[in-house]
């Protein structure tokens, strides 16, 4: 049995990750800021070998607290998945990511959450994800990250995307000879509250293709961005 830790899971793609790998008989930590508004979570928890954890990621003084008090041994696989969107143009009418409305505060928000936190987890975790069997961190980054496929705006979720692959893709240098595999993934548009109804796929589907790329996950492989169908997204 592998142990997985996952950030942002009470809703979306973090809870369907939760629900697959706990259904598959694997122990979950399930990260998350609210339990006590976690109903779902709560619920898997109660029938599979979940452990609910408070955590808010964008407070690194949290992330240190909960790696020192530990308890539940290694971490097979590390799944940065907690992020922000940010202002939403077509959803709010909220032009606050949009270029001639930057707001600055807010950019500064979401870089704290999508691009430091997976860094500062990583920090705080590695060395009990050395210390598992599989060694495994991986992120939950975006296609709409990709340099070569830039369209327009968001420029705060889109460069909070960009900057962790790249800081992921210097972990994944730096950690390969402890054996520890880095990964960055994208999940596919996909119906979460996040993703809106008009997304492409559905957490089922994204989730079940992310579980065989992590799968197929090891330290040899040169840093790359990969969609949950197993296409190489360009940086
Ligand atoms: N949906 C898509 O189409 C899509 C596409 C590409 C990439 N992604 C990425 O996939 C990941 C999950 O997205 P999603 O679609 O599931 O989004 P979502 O439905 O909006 O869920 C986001 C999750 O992240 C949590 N979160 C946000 N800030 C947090 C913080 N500071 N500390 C702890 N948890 C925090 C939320 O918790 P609360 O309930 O407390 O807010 C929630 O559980 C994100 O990294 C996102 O960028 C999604």
């Amino acid at each position: 049995m592998s142990t997985l830790l996952v950030t942002g899971a009470n809703r979306g793609i973090g809870l369907e990750l939760v629900r697959q790998y706990a259904s598959d008989n694997q122990r979950v930590i399930a990260c998350c800021r609210n339990p006590d508004d976690a109903a779902e979570l709560t619920a898997l928890a109660q029938v599979h070998e979940v452990t609910i954890q408070p955590l808010d990621v964008a407070n690194f003084e949290a992330i240190d607290a909960l790696v020192k008090a530990w308890d539940h041994g290694p971490i097979d696989i590390l799944i940065n998945n907690a992020g922000i969107f940010g202002p939403k143009v077509q959803a709010e009418n909220d032009w606050r990511q949009s270029f001639g409305h930057m707001d600055y505060d807010v950019w500064a928000e979401v870089l704290r959450t999508n691009l430091m936190a997976p860094l500062k987890m990583a920090e705080a975790f590695a060395a009990l994800v050395a210390a598992s069997e599989h060694k495994k961190i991986v992120t939950i980054s975006s296609a709409v990250s990709s340099i070569a496929e830039t369209e327009t705006g968001i420029y705060a979720y889109r460069t909070s995307k960009s900057a962790v692959n790249m800081a992921m893709a210097t972990l994944a240098n730096e950690l390969r000879g402890q054996g520890i595999a880095v990964g960055l993934f994208c999940p596919g548009w996909v119906k979460t509250r996040m993703g809106g109804e008009g997304a492409s796929v559905t957490p089922r589907q994204s989730i079940a293709g992310l579980r065989q790329r992590i799968e197929e996950l090891n330290a040899d492989q040169s840093p790359r961005l990969i969609r949950y169908n197993g296409d190489v997204i360009p940086w």
